[in-house]
């Protein structure tokens, strides 16, 4: 089965089209939106909108050209249905509903983070279930258990603010453009962390929940008064960056203890971030599990992910009826398994 994936749910127009016999993605195109925001150091929604209304459509055209498949090839559409800003979401949910029915082939909504979940498994190696998975992306931080495909028990999240937007939060106040999160793992790279010190959140309680605002706010005191020059600025990258990173990976080894599981699989924007990536493989090694993580491009939004679980529901038999489907909140846990 050739499936249609479209992914519109924030700041990225995203197709792509995975092939279920053969088990590859056929092909994919990403356009991202960050320099229209750029300006307004953020994603303005209604902008996300019309872009997408603008792009959609060329895109799916690019992707099945570099697919070499034709629209009538197609056999499934999978669009991001939610959670994600629901203007931008609708724009992929109607145009992905509308041409499966001009097709005449199914439509599924996917659930955006169980599109990133499975992200890892759009390469060689795959990861089996059942593992444990850390999502951290720009509006999630999560730790869940993935028994199969659609069981997904939660085991701890972010009580406030998500990784990436602590990411984002703190780029904006050392004066980095958006988005910052990259920006800031760069800035990093430069500094040494130590400097400055900032807490490690929440691991002086038990449990699997995290807390990132706090973080924040002692960037906002510790930066107050001083002259921000690039060695300053550098180093407080450097602590912010090693203070997420030593939270993030304090809680997998508890969740790797609690649990027994074999295998770690790392997703989300964040998972993109080469020295979360470096501490992820020496934990992996230091508590003998197998660690994955999908390749940078499949971290960060794509149509691929979408269009691989939208693939694995379609083939096992779940189609929708003609409605459209957009949904800004959409707790993952209320997913069923597949089929
Ligand atoms: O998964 P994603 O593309 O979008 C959401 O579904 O949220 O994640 C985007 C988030 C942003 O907050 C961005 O700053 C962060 O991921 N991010 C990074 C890196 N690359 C992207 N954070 C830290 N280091 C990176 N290299
Ligand atoms: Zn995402």
């Amino acid at each position: 089965m050739k499936v249609l994936g479209i992914e519109t749910s924030c700041d990225e127009t995203a197709a792509a089209v995975f092939d279920g016999q053969l088990g590859r993605l056929l092909a994919h195109r990403v356009y991202s939106q960050v320099d229209m925001h750029a300006a307004f150091g953020g994603v303005v929604p209604e902008l996300a909108s019309r872009d997408h209304v603008r792009k959609l459509l060329p895109l799916i055209q690019e992707t099945l050209a570099a697919a070499a498949i034709e629209a009538h090839q197609v056999e499934g559409v999978a669009y991001t249905a939610g959670p994600g800003l629901v203007g931008a979401l609708l724009v992929g949910a109607a145009v992905g509903r509308s041409l499966a029915l001009g097709w005449g082939c199914p439509a599924l909504g996917v659930h955006h983070l169980e599109g990133h979940l499975l992200a890892p498994m759009l390469e060689s190696p795959a990861p089996q279930f059942p593992f444990l998975a850390l999502l951290v992306s720009g509006g999630h931080t999560l730790l869940a258990e993935v028994r199969g495909l659609g069981q997904y028990h939660i085991l701890g999240a972010s009580l406030d603010d998500a990784a990436g937007e602590a990411f984002d939060k703190t780029a904006k106040l050392l004066g980095l453009p958006y988005p910052g999160g990259p920006a800031l793992a760069r800035l990093a790279g430069k500094g040494q962390p130590g400097r400055f010190k900032f807490p490690r959140p929440m691991l002086d309680r038990p449990g699997l929940d995290f807390s990132f605002s706090g973080l924040k706010t002692a960037v906002v005191v510790a930066i107050r008064g001083l002259t921000l020059d690039e060695a300053t600025r550098a180093d407080v990258a450097a602590e912010f960056q090693q203070a997420v990173v030593d939270t993030l990976i304090a809680k997998c080894r508890r969740a790797l203890a609690q649990t027994g599981l074999p295998t770690l699989v790392v997703a989300g924007g964040v998972g993109a971030n080469l020295h979360l990536r470096q501490e992820l493989q020496r934990l992996a090694t230091q508590c003998r599990v197998a660690v994955f993580y999908p390749r940078p491009e499949f971290c960060t939004d794509n149509a691929a992910m979408i269009a691989y679980a939208g693939c694995q529901r379609l083939m096992a038999g779940e189609h929708e009826d003609l409605r459209v489907r957009a949904q800004a909140r959409w707790p993952l846990d209320t997913l069923r398994a597949a089929g």
